[in-house]
């Protein structure tokens, strides 16, 4: 089986003074610390070891909440059966440099890397089960329809409806586009080979001066080794604008991490 990465350090300015003397992935959303849907989200995928990264300041924090990742709930009922490791970050790079950080960790098994702050109705069972139990070798990435793709990273189509390019935050940071390529975002979730560490070493710092996972996923694509598959229900990312409370609204009407009756037991 695959092993599992949780992204879950930075410093979230972007929440203001939600995020001033804790970590954004330990602040509620509905009925659950963040951090608890990226866990549950791989947990229904089948992936049991699953690496925590986080910064200096809260890494013990994280520890207190989730301790091995054999987690019941206050009521003694199952919640996680994961068996957690966890790394300290302490200078923020980017999700690529946080996906490097599992090289010892994950060795040759297949990675799925979570954003801990990226919430999803579905838990996209059967897209990372078939990734990782049949795609021989190569990357899949998850795209979702938004309003707002300039702030994320977009696919651009080719003429046959492949992708041809991937563009981290065009217009606000790629500043080679006037607008962006397609109304998709690159959602948080990504299923790498073993592969994607010499990927990394081979990256230079974008203009943010961080090693962007967008262009890991480039390299795949350029090699002809990247699948994507689109994101089923809803999907949020818990560190823009959006409330959090707005997003616990919305869960407790859907729910999240949900697993189609279709997917594979
Ligand atoms: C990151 C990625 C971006 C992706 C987004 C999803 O952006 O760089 O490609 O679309 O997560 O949440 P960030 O949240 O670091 O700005």
């Amino acid at each position: 089986m695959a092993k599992g990465l949780i992204c879950a350090g930075g410093e979230a300015t972007r929440l203001g003074e939600l995020t001033r003397i804790t970590n954004k992935h330990l602040l509620p959303v509905g009925e659950w610390p963040m951090v608890y849907y990226s866990l549950a989200l791989l947990q229904a995928a089948g992936v049991r070891e699953v690496l925590i990264v986080t910064g200096q300041n809260h890494a013990g924090e994280f520890i207190d909440l989730l301790g091995d990742g054999h987690t019941p709930t206050r009521e003694g009922e199952p919640l996680f059966d994961l068996d957690l490791t966890y790394k300290v970050q302490t200078k923020a790079g980017g999700i690529a440099q946080v996906v490097a950080m599992a090289e010892s960790f994950a060795g040759d098994d297949k990675l799925v890397v979570c954003l801990g702050d990226n919430i999803f109705e579905y838990a996209e069972v059967d897209a990372i089960r078939s990734f990782v139990e049949e795609q021989e070798s190569g990357a899949k990435i998850f795209l979702k329809e938004v309003p707002d793709p300039e702030r994320f990273g977009v696919p651009q189509f080719g003429e046959d409806g492949e992708i041809i390019d991937l563009i981290e935050k065009p217009v606000m940071l790629d500043k080679r586009f006037t607008e962006a390529p397609s109304n998709l975002a690159v959602v948080g979730l990504y299923c790498f080979d073993s592969t994607v560490y010499d990927i990394i070493r081979t990256l230079e710092p974008s203009a943010r001066g961080e090693y962007e996972i967008t262009d890991v996923n480039r390299a795949y694509m350029e090699r002809g080794n990247l699948t994507h598959a689109e994101v089923q229900g809803w999907w949020r990312d818990a560190g823009t604008y959006e409330s959090l409370g707005s997003i616990g609204t919305l869960i407790s009407e859907t729910g999240a991490n949900k697993v189609r009756k279709s997917a594979r037991a």
